[in-house]
């Protein structure tokens, strides 16, 4: 092997008129250049790959630390007597929709919840479902309600329009279920957030949920 010092015994720059200007001190220089370089190679490297799993963990924290919000579902939901001329002198509307936390570590606090009934976006209806609530991770809640004298607002005119809609065979309905909830992450609450559940409803003829409206998810929005 030739080290610099060996180069400067056994070749004399005369030897090699090319590189005459090559001495030995430039070729330990240029050695000890690439090892620099090398080494600051492999520290951008090594810092490079810890910056990008960090990353990595980083996004898989926040993937399955995201609080997902409330998921609906509407089940049951009729208008008794429907079919009947006289229905609307003492009409009640009855439901059942489930509030399912998915989360896997985050509770659900509800303030208290109220539900809505709408028909032509006009509210007939609101009753109270919950006082205040704590919803642990991946339980569901069932919230059911029946409205009626006071909580249920049909008059005759209205009545009627329920019964034509009905003659053509499915009377359309809107079951808002509204809250304020907060996200309970281990001893850390979130703010609160105004939450909005829409379950749109159709019920047949008989007054009872249509198949297709039954155990759809309703579109939850917060404001
Ligand atoms: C409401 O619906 C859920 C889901 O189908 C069911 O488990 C529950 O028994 C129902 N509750 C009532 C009171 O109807």
């Amino acid at each position: 092997m030739n080290t610099p010092t060996q180069l400067a015994e056994t070749k004399t720059p005369e030897e090699r008129p090319i590189k005459r200007h090559h001495t030995p001190r430039y070729y330990a220089q240029r050695v000890k250049d690439s090892l620099t370089t090398r080494v600051s190679k492999l520290i951008c490297a090594v810092f490079l790959g810890l910056l990008f799993i960090v990353g990595i963990i980083t996004f898989i924290l926040w993937l399955s630390l995201r609080p997902h919000r409330p998921r609906f579902f509407i089940h049951h939901f009729s208008v008794l007597g429907l079919g009947l001329d006289n229905g609307y002198k003492n009409p009640e509307i009855v439901f059942n929709v489930t509030a399912r936390n998915s989360n896997l570590n985050i509770g659900i606090y509800y303030d208290s919840m109220v539900g809505s009934v709408y028909y032509k976006n006009q509210k007939i209806g609101s009753t109270p479902l919950l006082d205040e609530y704590y919803e642990g991770p991946k339980t569901t809640k069932v919230l059911t309600a029946a409205l009626s004298g006071e909580t249920l607002n049909v008059d005759r005119h209205r009545w009627m329009e329920f019964s034509k809609e009905r003659s053509k065979g499915a009377v359309g309905f809107r079951l808002e279920i509204s809250s304020t909830i907060r996200f309970r992450i281990s001893a850390w609450n979130s703010k609160r957030h105004g939450m909005h559940a829409n379950c749109d409803v159709s019920v047949g003829r008989d007054g009872l949920i249509l198949p297709s409206s039954k155990d759809v998810r309703c579109p939850v929005y917060f404001s």
